[in-house]
């Protein structure tokens, strides 16, 4: 699944920290991944790939979903807010996104749900566009994009632990990791 060239370097670095958790926990069965906001299904096809885990990927939009769906079945693809999600407490390893959080209309309730439906000790990496810097500003969205210190505040908020917040080389894309606290 093709990324486009400004996300390679954030994406694959996430799925090196996903492969490296698994290294260390050795599970009998596939890790679960949980995509929030996946549009078309790009980034969660790629972490099937990549990772071989088992990937969720869910989108409030149906047409999107559908289009995702037609792609693959190897990744599940639900129509589904990420303010309230259907999902048990304690289902997923990792929830993962994509230049999706500043469109999320309330991203404060989809952070504390992603925490909700992360296992303890479950890890949520959120790739965004970086607010209040040059490079971003020309983007159509760019108010609504979290500065670094925002999002550490926001994952901070929805009750995870160990944040990093980390930019690419060129500054215009996170990567804001935390950990559900057990
Ligand atoms: C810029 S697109 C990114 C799509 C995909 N992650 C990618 O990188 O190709 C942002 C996505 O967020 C989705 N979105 C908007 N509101 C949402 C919500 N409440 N819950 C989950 N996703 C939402 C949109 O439908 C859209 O598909």
């Amino acid at each position: 699944m093709e990324l486009l060239a400004n996300e390679v370097e954030l994406v694959n670095e996430l799925c090196k920290r996903i492969k490296r958790e698994e290294g260390k926990l050795k599970p009998k069965q596939r890790l679960k991944i949980l995509d929030i906001g996946c549009g078309t299904g790009k980034f969660a096809l790629y972490l099937r790939e990549e990772t071989g885990c088992e990937v969720t990927g869910i989108d409030p939009v149906r047409e999107k979903i559908e289009k995702a769906r037609m792609k693959s079945s190897s990744v599940t693809f639900e129509v589904q807010s990420a303010e309230e999600m259907s999902f048990a407490n304690n289902t997923f390893d990792f929830v993962a996104s994509l230049k999706a959080l500043h469109e999320i209309p309330d991203h404060n309730d989809a952070l504390k749900e992603s925490n909700r439906v992360l296992k303890g000790g479950g890890k949520i990496f959120i790739i965004d566009w970086v607010g209040g810097v040059a490079q971003t500003q020309s983007h159509a969205h760019a108010q609504k994009y979290f500065t670094r210190e925002r999002l550490k505040e926001a994952l901070s908020e929805a009750g995870f632990g160990t944040i990093r917040i980390e930019t690419n080389k060129r500054g215009e894309l996170m990567v804001g990791e935390g950990e559900k606290l057990v």
